[in-house]
């Protein structure tokens, strides 16, 4: 009994010496604040109370554990109050050090701290991608789905399914990047796709018509660039196939197309053309915007030839034409049964037409005063 009552009488005497600790602690805490004037000193406040290893208040806290369960809620109470207040002063010093810090720099270097920063540079679309996604959008809005596929193509698809076999002269129509892999016999049956019509045949393996779909993507050539050709630039495939689809079908879809993106002043021009994977075959023109489809820019004596379309007064867009039976029947499906028309077209050469640019190597000559203008 007697040794009970001393042993309450030892933990009363700690926890008051504990709670006069703390409290001494936030007094002399709060003062110290007061002249720590800079952002290093307030640092080593902190360190000096908070640290975890030796800091005032954490040895102070840790005390807490030593004291019996009766006894400790209240000390830790007392602590917890002591913790916020040096934790309050630290947070108002530490607002107050840095308004004084700028009010200094003020001072010292004439600066208005008040003005806003300098705006972070915000990018933008690449002016063919803005293009692609109108392009795509005119095509979505009248039914066609968007589907994409490999830039590194097999000869099958981009030449052989399109109806154009090996050694067949119309391979010369593109020319090619072929991938350094050879077969055991020789050949090399792996490419840079030179257009995006390989995904043609992709669609028509991995579908039963009706389909109707518009393929996007980046296309290579082997060819000298020059104000209208890049060595790679970009294509949307388009492909509809199902029962009685017809010429008109492929006119009515361009015209729309077309009226879509220029607006229905533009003039468009249609005339017979050569792939072998189409029959009939056609490409699409429109009137150029530089020499307003005369051939000549200026007047009279000073008038000179127009590089942009070579003089003809048109350039070029799309190639297209109705999807050749053979091609349907290589697929599986039955060319009595089913028509469609198919057409690729330039996105550069689009984009041209839209902005009046003179020369398709600027997409990609990365000069940011010619992207910054879209
Ligand atoms: C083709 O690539 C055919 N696959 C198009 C096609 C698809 C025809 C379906 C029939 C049916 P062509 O090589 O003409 O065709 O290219 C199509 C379009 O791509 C051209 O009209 C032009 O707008 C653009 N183009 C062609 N070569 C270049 C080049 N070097 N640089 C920029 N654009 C080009």
């Amino acid at each position: 009994m007697r040794s009970h009552r001393a042993q309450e009488q030892r933990v009363t005497i700690n926890t008051n010496d504990l709670v006069r600790t703390l409290d001494s602690l936030r007094d002399e805490g709060l003062q110290a604040l007061e002249s720590a004037d800079t952002e290093e000193r307030l640092e080593a406040w902190r360190v000096a109370y908070f640290g975890r290893r030796d800091g005032k208040l954490t040895l102070a806290m840790r005390q807490l554990g030593s004291l019996s369960a009766e006894a400790r809620p209240a000390a830790g109470v007392a602590a917890n109050r002591v913790k916020t207040a040096l934790e309050q002063g630290l947070e108002q010093r530490q607002a107050a050090v840095k308004r004084l810090a700028l009010e200094r720099l003020a001072r010292e270097q004439r600066l208005d701290v008040t003005m806003p920063g300098r705006p972070v540079p915000l990018g933008r679309l690449h002016p063919t991608t803005q293009m692609l996604r109108e392009i795509l959008a005119a095509f979505t809005s009248m039914g066609f789905q968007v589907v994409e596929g490999p830039e590194v193509e097999w000869d099958k698809y981009n030449f052989e399914l399109l109806n154009i076999p090996k050694g067949h002269p119309a391979r010369d129509m593109w020319d090619t990047l072929w991938i350094d892999e050879t077969h055991a016999n020789g050949e090399r049956p792996m490419l840079l796709r030179t257009h995006t019509s390989p995904m043609q045949a992709r669609v028509m393996e991995q579908t039963r018509p009706p389909v109707r779909v518009v393929v996007p993507g980046k296309v290579y050539r082997y060819e000298n660039t020059d104000a209208t050709h890049e060595w790679h630039f970009h294509q949307v495939e388009g492909l509809a196939v199902d029962e009685g689809i017809t010429f008109a079908n492929l006119k009515g879809t361009l015209y729309e197309f077309a009226r879509r993106i220029f607006g229905p002043e533009r003039r468009v021009r249609f005339r017979c053309d050569y792939f072998p994977f189409v029959e009939p075959g056609v490409d699409m023109s429109m009137d150029c915007f530089i020499c307003k489809g005369e051939g000549s820019v200026g007047s009279g004596g000073r008038s000179v030839p127009c590089r942009v379309c070579k003089e003809t007064g048109w350039i070029e867009i799309m190639g297209a034409g109705m999807v050749h039976p053979r091609v349907l029947g290589m697929v599986g499906y039955d060319p009595q049964r089913y028509t469609g028309f198919a057409f690729g077209l330039g996105v550069e050469r689009i984009a041209m037409l839209k902005h009046g640019i003179d020369d398709i190597r600027h997409f990609y000559a990365n000069d940011v005063r010619f992207l910054r203008q879209f």
